[in-house]
């Protein structure tokens, strides 16, 4: 068996798919000949994304904007794409927000705020998109973060959040995998550019000092993460799932250390200044 990467006649579904990493993984699969649906709150976003998927060669792209906050309207926007593109054969969720903030100083809303967009966020795709998932066959990757397994000053909601989502790919691999569905996670490194590396490591100094920490000495980009979305979803990967797979460049083996620690003290002196 090789790796051809030939997702003609699939159809691929990602969440949060309009910018950054999400949307790499989107142009990717869009690039292998697969039908695409994506989804964000930004109509706009979402227009210039479809235009994208297809210049890129998407055999089908189509888009519909909701927040994945509200379950009913996610439930509406999956039974549309299936109603569009038939059984869904890969199905990306990847939604998230984030910002630095301690617990103590941020409110109780901005700490709901990341659990309704990342965890709930993530059970309202799934549940929503259960329906419609290929039988046997269908693979869900979970975009998560090393959040859900270190601990980041600054990033308790985060954390929180995403272990969730980790938590929720492995007792679904038991639960869907008797239909023949994999759940997997996919852990990104720092990935060069993007919305979560600019709120993350703020200034081109603070962006460097974690590239030097990089074993494999680079930033990650998008196509990093789609590389292994396109391995996770192809006949290559059908044994493998409730795996939760870093690609970092092996920079989290470091653990959370120097950078969580560099975000605390950024956080407590600007409440001091
Ligand atoms: C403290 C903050 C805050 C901040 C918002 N809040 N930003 N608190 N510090 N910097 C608080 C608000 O005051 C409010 O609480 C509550 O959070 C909700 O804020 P809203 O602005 O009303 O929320 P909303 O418009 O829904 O926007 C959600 C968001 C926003 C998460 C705040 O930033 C967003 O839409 N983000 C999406 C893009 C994104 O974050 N991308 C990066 C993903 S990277 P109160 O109490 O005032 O009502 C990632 C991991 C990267 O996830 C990992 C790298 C290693
Ligand atoms: P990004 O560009 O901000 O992408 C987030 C996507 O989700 C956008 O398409 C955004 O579009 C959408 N979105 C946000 N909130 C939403 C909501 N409530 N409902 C529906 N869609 C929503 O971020 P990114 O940095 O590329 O991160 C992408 C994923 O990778 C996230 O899951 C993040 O946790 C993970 N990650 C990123 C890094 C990194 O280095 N960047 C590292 C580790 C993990 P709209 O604004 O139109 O809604």
């Amino acid at each position: 068996m090789s790796f051809s990467g030939d997702f003609s006649g699939k159809t691929v579904v990602v969440i949060g798919g309009t910018s950054g990493i999400n949307r790499g993984i989107a142009e990717a699969f869009a690039a292998s000949g697969a039908k695409l649906a994506v989804a964000s709150r930004s109509q706009e976003k979402v227009d210039d994304t479809v235009a994208a998927l297809k210049k890129v060669g998407a055999a089908e792209a189509i888009g519909a904007a909701f927040d994945v906050r509200d379950s009913d309207s996610v439930a509406a926007g999956l039974k549309h794409f299936h109603e569009a593109l038939g059984d869904f054969d890969v199905l990306v969720s990847g939604a998230a927000g984030n910002f630095p903030a301690l617990a103590a100083e941020m409110s109780v809303n901005a700490f709901k705020t990341v659990i309704d967009i990342d965890l709930m966020g993530t059970i309202h795709v799934l549940k929503g998109a259960y329906p419609y998932l290929k039988r046997p066959g269908a693979s869900i990757i979970n975009i998560s973060a090393p959040q859900s397994y270190l601990p980041y000053e600054g990033q308790a909601h985060v954390c929180a959040a995403k272990a969730g989502v980790d938590q929720i790919t492995r007792t679904l691999s038991m639960e869907w995998g008797v239909e023949g569905i994999r759940v997997n996670s996919v852990v990104p490194g720092f990935i060069e550019g993007t919305e979560g590396a600019k709120r993350l490591a703020p200034t081109p100094d603070a962006g460097e000092a974690l590239r030097k920490d990089v074993p494999l000495g680079r930033w990650g980009q998008p196509q990093d993460v789609a590389n292994a979305c396109l391995f996770l979803s192809s006949d290559m990967a059908s044994y493998i799932s409730g795996t939760v797979l870093a690609v970092d460049g092996a920079l989290y083996q470091r653990g959370s250390g120097k950078f969580g620690q560099m975000m605390g003290q950024m956080l407590r002196s600007m409440k001091k200044g």
